[in-house]
């Protein structure tokens, strides 16, 4: 029996601005991690940002150690933009235990981020994570970069991350194939 076949979830027309996410994203060269307080080191991640048909973007971070390829770092979580403005919102939930809503501006093809709230699991390890500051970019060249910096309980504000991607999948790689659900 023929399935009904409907079209792909267009984008809504409010996530327009942020087009140039949708996707997959594979780092290009292993990030650099560091900080104050930490030993450098070097991890590689696949990003990937896709919609439903709802003013939201979905994504999941997925971070690996560069020489041992073991899952490390991982976020998830959804984007939305308040209509009419170049005003963004991150909601993030890390496989750490901190969970964060990041707030910022997009110009042009570039996103700068602020912590607004942050919250922990009663039993997180320390120190504690106070502030986080991210900014996210689509080249000239057509990688994507990351860059993201933190404040803990006992270090100012100071770079953790540095990463580019190359894109995997096209853009439509977020839209719902429903006739082959
Ligand atoms: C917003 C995202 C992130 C936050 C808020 C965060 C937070 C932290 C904090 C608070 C520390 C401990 C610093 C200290 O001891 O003074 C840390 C360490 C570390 N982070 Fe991140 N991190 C993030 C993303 C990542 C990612 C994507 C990776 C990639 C693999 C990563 C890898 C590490 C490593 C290897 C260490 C050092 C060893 C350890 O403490 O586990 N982090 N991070």
């Amino acid at each position: 029996m023929a399935r009904p076949v409907s079209p792909a979830a267009d984008l809504h027309p409010a996530l327009l601005p942020l087009d140039w996410l949708l996707g997959s994203w594979e780092s290009d060269e292993p990030g650099e991690g560091c900080f104050t307080t930490i030993k450098p080191f070097r991890y590689t991640e696949s990003l990937s940002f896709s919609h439903v048909g709802q003013p939201v973007i979905n994504f999941t971070f997925n971070a690996f150690h560069a020489e041992t390829k073991k899952p490390m770092h991982r976020e998830v979580g959804f984007i939305r933009m308040q209509p009419g403005t170049n005003r963004v919102a991150f909601m993030i939930a890390q496989n750490s235990g901190l969970v964060e809503i990041e707030e910022g501006e997009l110009t042009a093809q570039q996103l700068n981020l602020q912590s607004r709230a942050l919250a922990r699991l009663s039993f997180a390890r320390e120190p504690l994570v106070q502030k986080v500051s991210r900014a996210i970019r689509l080249r000239p060249d057509g990688r994507l970069e990351q860059t993201v910096s933190m404040a803990t309980d006992n270090q100012p504000m100071t770079q953790h991350l540095h990463i580019v991607y190359r894109r995997q999948a096209a853009a439509d790689s977020g839209k719902i194939r429903r006739d082959l659900m």
